[in-house]
């Protein structure tokens, strides 16, 4: 699998927060049953890296990545860990070369136009437009499709059920990110039937 068809698995990536790891496989069966076929598991919590080890082997059949790579060291412990794609809020060369070299789709964080080019110049077209709603929507990304038509993104950052069809609408958006599809309340409590109806409602769209 390469980072387009990352993409491709649907419309929606959403982006988790995990507190506890004895919830990553209940988790990961309740966006599995709304019908997502990929998760981010954000380096947030200490958590995290449990959380790839039980949901790659617990639940293969949803793909599970790690997210908020900052760091070359994470890169590689994520993708020990499990994690079959990585996802960087930025772009800086040592964090895209670490990520690169584990071999797994990335998906590199870019906000500005220079950083998109300096990412294209490393050969890949399939990026992380974030943070999506503060760095300029759906109106920044219907800007650059005009001189770069041929660059993907995923939107994150802000992206929530009200403003997700307008991203979705654009040639450039094969699928937009996001928290607030997991809410951090309905996880806490472990509220897996609740999860798995806002995820079937984003994954038809
Ligand atoms: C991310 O890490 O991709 C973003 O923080 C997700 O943004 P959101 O919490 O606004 O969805």
């Amino acid at each position: 699998m390469d980072a387009g068809e990352l993409m491709e698995l649907g419309p929606v990536l959403p982006v988790v927060v995990l507190e506890d790891a004895e919830q990553a496989v209940p988790l990961a069966k309740a966006l599995l049953a709304g019908g997502l076929r990929t998760l981010e598991l954000t380096l947030r919590t200490p958590a995290a890296f449990a959380g790839l080890e039980r949901i790659s082997a617990e639940v293969p059949d949803i793909v599970v990545g790690a997210g908020t790579i900052v760091t070359p060291a994470q890169a590689e412990r994520a993708v020990a860990a499990g994690a079959r794609f990585l996802v960087s809020p930025g772009s800086p060369p040592t964090l895209l070369n670490a990520m690169l070299a584990e071999g797994v789709p990335v998906l590199p964080g870019v906000a500005t136009v220079s950083e998109v080019l300096a990412v294209l110049e490393r050969g890949l077209t399939e990026l992380k437009f974030f943070p999506a709603e503060a760095g300029g929507g759906p109106a920044f990304l219907r800007a650059l499709a005009g001189p770069l038509p041929h660059v993907r993104f995923c939107p994150t950052g802000g992206i929530t059920a009200a403003n997700l069809a307008d991203y979705l609408a654009l040639s450039t958006v094969p699928c937009a990110g996001g928290s607030r599809l997991t809410p951090a309340p309905l996880v806490a409590r472990g509220d897996w039937a609740e999860l798995t109806r806002l995820a079937a409602l984003v994954s038809s769209h």
